[in-house]
């Protein structure tokens, strides 16, 4: 394997951002044939222990670690941009008629395809995803995934009531389809699987009983679904499940919330769900731009981060409007200033590529193996061109420092700005 030398950038345990001008990545293949992370630092350190080996020298560019994506839709790839008032006229006029049709297995590898290459594209390494209720769109993703040797954890969506007929699942064969589907694809190479109710209102409580179950069976497996989006969608859930003390509680009493556990969203909350998000471990996908486009509201962060509870950053593509995560990082940017405005703050640009890197990974219980280029870690990363357009040339230039450098990119940042994708 060569080494590369350009600029680098990596991240402390904390979330600090550690950034050699002049850097240098070395790598080896591990038992499985995954490349990881040897070595990270200053070319001037490490260089001589390389002497021999190949250099990829990229001048002008910047080395970091791959993208993670905590939640995110792949059968929506065709949904992006389809405005509705809310989240439910939007999910029954657009989304579940489009999901419908991945009862073709043939369409849903088109689709698959293109997403797969659509997130790469975009520097997007890793990604938690849902896919439709059909067991054969999970198939398809899953392939596709491998065949990269990329990083994917999927699932099929769990949804046996409130759904109109070519989404809607039967109970038991949704329950056996999901633990078919957890011994065929969990932990092979490097894809997961995550167990994958929709949100409450949509399964009967059997099927959320029947997921707990399941999740406590395999607890390496992953738990997806979404929570406290939208005011009508919460008014709906609590109705349905009365004896729940909150929406969160709803899966908590189904024993739906452990480490692994992934929730989208998450806007709505009193300070008890907080508690208990912190509790049990769970950790909030935070979909700014879905969140905006939809008009659901605003992620707390600041409430998040007073309570200590795990979360990172996700495209929620296609409520979300775009697969860049330099797009979903500004939101967040713009979405913090709100929570974050009593205190006098906003989220820093390195808080912000750390919440969609490295501490994505942690909210997912992949610390130290994905969104980080530090030694032991999967080698997934991006070369970023800080020249790719114009005006990025011409403000990154002018950058006096990192802070002024990490902004000047997620605010003109985009797909231009991603020159390779590297996996691991
Ligand atoms: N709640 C239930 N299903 C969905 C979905 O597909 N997208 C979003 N944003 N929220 C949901
Ligand atoms: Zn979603």
């Amino acid at each position: 394997m060569p080494i590369y030398r350009s600029a680098l950038l990596r991240f402390t345990p904390e979330g600090a951002a550690i950034f050699e001008e002049d850097g240098l990545l070395a790598t080896e293949a591990d038992a499985q044939g995954t490349q990881r992370v040897l070595a990270a630092g200053s070319w001037s350190a490490l260089s001589g222990q390389y002497a021999g080996r190949e250099v990829m020298h990229w001048p002008g560019r910047i080395i970091a670690p791959g993208f993670v994506d905590l939640h995110i839709h792949y059968p929506q790839t065709d949904v992006i941009g389809s405005p509705a008032d809310g989240l439910l006229p939007w999910l029954e006029n657009y989304t579940f008629p489009h999901e419908s049709r991945f009862s073709d297995s043939a369409y849903a590898a088109e689709v698959a395809r293109f997403f797969v290459d659509e997130l790469l594209r975009n520097g997007v390494t890793s990604a938690v995803t849902f896919c439709t209720s059909h067991p054969g769109s999970v198939d398809a993703l899953m392939h596709e995934a491998q065949s990269r040797h990329m990083r994917m954890i999927a699932g099929k969506v769990l949804q046996d009531r409130h759904s109109p007929d070519g989404v809607r699942d039967a109970t038991e064969q949704s329950l056996i389809d999901t633990e078919t589907l957890i011994q065929r694809w969990h932990g092979k190479d490097r894809l997961g699987y995550a167990i994958t109710p929709r949100f409450a209102p949509t399964s009967t409580d059997a099927q959320l009983r029947g997921a707990g179950e399941l999740a406590a069976k395999y607890p390496d497996v992953w738990i997806q679904s979404h929570v406290a989006e939208n005011r009508d969608e919460i008014r709906w859930a609590r109705e349905l499940f009365p004896a729940s003390r909150s929406y969160l509680s709803i899966y908590d009493d189904f024993g739906l919330m452990r480490e692994r556990a992934l929730y989208a969203h998450c806007i709505h909350f009193d300070d008890a769900d907080r508690a208990l998000m912190r509790e049990r471990r769970t950790a909030a996908a935070v979909c700014p731009t879905s969140n905006l486009f939809l008009s659901s509201g605003y992620f707390d962060f600041a409430k998040a981060d007073e309570a200590g509870f795990l979360y990172g950053l996700a495209s929620d593509v296609g409520g979300g409007t775009s697969f860049s995560p330099f797009h979903t990082m500004l939101a967040a940017y713009y979405v913090g200033r709100e929570g974050h405005a009593k205190q006098g703050q906003s989220l820093s640009p390195q808080a912000l590529w750390w919440q969609h890197t490295a501490g994505a990974a942690r909210a997912a219980g992949l610390d130290g193996i994905v969104g980080n280029l530090q030694p032991g870690c999967e080698a997934d990363f991006v070369v970023l061109n800080p020249q790719a357009t114009p005006l990025l040339a011409r403000r990154t230039a002018q950058a006096r420092d990192l802070d002024e450098l990490l902004f000047a990119m997620i605010v003109l940042g985009d797909d231009r700005l991603i020159e390779r994708t590297q996996l691991a």
